[in-house]
C-alpha cells in the first residue's frame, strides 16, 4: 500500500465511524437562490431556516443587479493580490460605506470574515501583547490567536466580566491588550455583554474588538450592529464583520476603525499581501445591500417583529428556546444524534433547520438552531413550528 491509500484508507475509517454514529453530516444542493423558500435537489421546496440570510438580501433583484453590472464593467477581478495590482472602485465605495454606517474612521476589505480575523488578530500581536478572548468567540477567533502567537491569552469563560477584569487586572503590565469578542455569539444567540466590556477596556486601557458577523444589519433600531443595540454606536475601537450575512449573502468581511488601523493592514497584513482581494461582483452586491439597510431600517424592525412571533410560536407549542434578542433561536435537545435526526425529519417535511453537535458545540447540548429573517411570513414560521413539533415527538417516541 502506497502512503497515499494508507491515508484514504483511514480517512474512509473516520468517515465510516462518523456515518456509523449518526453524525456524518449530508450537504443540500440549491436549485434556486436562497431565500425563505427553496428548491433543493431532489428534495423539492422547502421552508429555510437555517441561512443568515437575516434581510433577504441574498435574492434581492437589486443586489442581484449591482453584481451583475460590476462583473460586466470590471469582469471577474485583478488575478493578483491587492498590494501588487491594486483594486476597483466598487471596493473603495463599499469600504467607505462601511465606515460611515459602522462610525469608524476606515474599513478594509477581505475575502472573508474568518481572514479579516486572521488578519488583524496577527497584524497586532507581538511578544508584549495580550489577547484576552471569550471562550465561545468563533472558531476563526480561536485559530487567529493561534496564529497571531501573541506572547500571552486569556480565555475567560462565556460573558463572565468579573473573569475578565481578574485577568486585565493580572496583565495589567502587559504593553497592548486586545479583549476580543463575537458581538452575537452564533451557537446560543446571546449578546456580549458590551457596555461593561467597553467600561473595562476604558478602565484598562485595552483595545475592544467585536466581531459582529451575526449582529450587522440585525442589532440595533438601525441595523448597525450589537454596539448599537446597547447605545453604544461609535464606542467599540475595532469591528470585524462578514459581507456573507445579512449583508449579501455571498462572501466577504472587513475590519472597520481608525485610517491608520486600516493602511498598517493594508501594508502588511498576510491575507492582504498574500491572498486575492473581494470580487467586485461581491463588493457591489455588498455595498447595494448595506445602502438598501440604509434607506430601510424598516427591515431590521420587520425582523425584530418575525423573531418575537416565532419564539412565542415555539413557546405555544411546548419548546424551551434558549432566551435571547438575536434572531438566532437555538433549542437544546441533547446527543449530537438527535439534533441530526430530528433536522433530517423536519427536512423530510418540508423545513430546512440544521442540528449542531460536538465539536461545533459542547457534547450532551447538540441543538436545533433556527434563524429567522426579515422577508419570511407567518405561514413560514407555522411551517417550521409545526414541523418541528412532530419531529420531536417522533424522535423521543422511537
Ligand atoms: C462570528 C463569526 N465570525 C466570523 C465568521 C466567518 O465569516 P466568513 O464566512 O465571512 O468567513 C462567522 C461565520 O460563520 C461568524 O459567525
Amino acid at each position: 500500500m502506497t502512503a497515499a491509500e494508507k491515508l484514504t484508507a483511514e480517512l474512509a475509517a473516520e468517515l465510516d465511524e462518523m456515518a456509523s454514529k449518526g453524525t456524518l453530516k449530508d450537504l443540500r444542493v440549491y436549485e434556486s437562490p436562497q431565500g425563505p423558500e427553496v428548491r433543493l435537489k431532489g428534495l423539492g421546496e422547502v421552508v429555510v431556516l437555517s441561512s443568515n440570510d437575516y434581510l433577504g438580501m441574498a435574492d434581492n433583484p437589486a443586489v442581484i443587479e449591482a453584481g451583475v453590472e460590476a462583473l460586466k464593467e470590471y469582469g471577474a477581478g485583478t488575478a493578483s493580490v491587492r498590494f501588487i495590482c491594486g483594486l476597483f472602485e466598487p471596493h473603495l465605495e463599499l469600504e467607505r460605506d462601511l465606515a460611515a454606517f459602522l462610525g469608524t474612521g476606515s474599513a478594509l476589505t477581505y475575502v472573508s470574515c474568518w481572514t479579516a480575523n486572521h488578519a488583524i488578530l496577527d497584524a497586532l500581536s507581538d511578544g508584549e501583547t495580550h489577547i484576552f478572548s471569550d471562550e465561545l468567540n468563533h472558531a476563526s477567533i480561536i485559530d487567529a490567536m493561534k496564529l497571531a502567537r501573541p506572547g500571552g491569552k486569556s480565555i475567560y469563560p462565556h460573558s463572565d466580566m468579573d473573569a475578565l477584569e481578574a485577568a486585565l487586572n493580572e496583565h495589567a503590565d502587559v504593553k497592548r491588550k486586545l479583549v476580543v469578542t463575537d458581538g452575537v455569539f452564533s451557537m446560543e444567540g446571546d449578546l456580549a455583554p458590551l457596555p461593561r466590556l467597553v467600561e473595562l477596556c476604558e478602565e484598562h486601557e485595552a483595545v475592544l474588538i467585536v466581531d459582529d458577523s451575526h449582529g450587522l444589519g440585525v442589532m440595533g433600531e438601525t441595523g448597525r450592529g450589537t454596539a448599537e443595540h446597547f447605545g453604544l454606536h461609535g464606542k467599540v475601537d475595532i469591528i470585524t464583520g462578514t459581507l456573507g450575512k445579512a449583508l449579501g449573502g455571498a462572501a466577504g468581511g472587513f475590519v472597520a476603525g481608525s485610517g491608520e488601523l486600516c493602511r498598517i493592514l493594508e501594508q502588511r497584513s498576510r491575507p492582504q499581501l498574500f491572498s486575492n482581494g473581494l470580487p467586485p461582483t461581491v463588493a457591489a452586491s455588498a455595498r447595494k445591500s448595506l445602502n438598501l439597510l440604509s434607506e430601510d431600517p424598516g427591515l431590521v424592525a420587520r425582523l425584530r417583529d418575525n423573531t418575537a412571533a416565532y419564539r412565542d410560536m415555539l413557546s405555544e407549542a411546548g419548546f424551551d428556546p434558549i432566551p435571547g434578542e438575536s434572531p438566532i433561536v437555538p433549542v437544546i435537545v441533547g446527543e449530537t444524534s438527535l439534533a441530526i435526526s430530528i433536522s433530517k425529519q423536519m427536512l423530510s417535511q418540508g423545513v430546512f433547520v440544521t442540528g449542531f453537535g460536538y465539536p461545533v458545540v459542547p457534547e450532551g447540548a447538540a441543538r436545533i438552531r433556527s434563524q429567522v429573517s426579515a422577508v419570511m411570513r407567518p405561514e413560514h414560521l407555522e411551517r417550521a413550528v409545526a414541523a418541528m413539533s412532530a419531529a420531536m415527538k417522533s424522535a423521543t417516541t422511537s
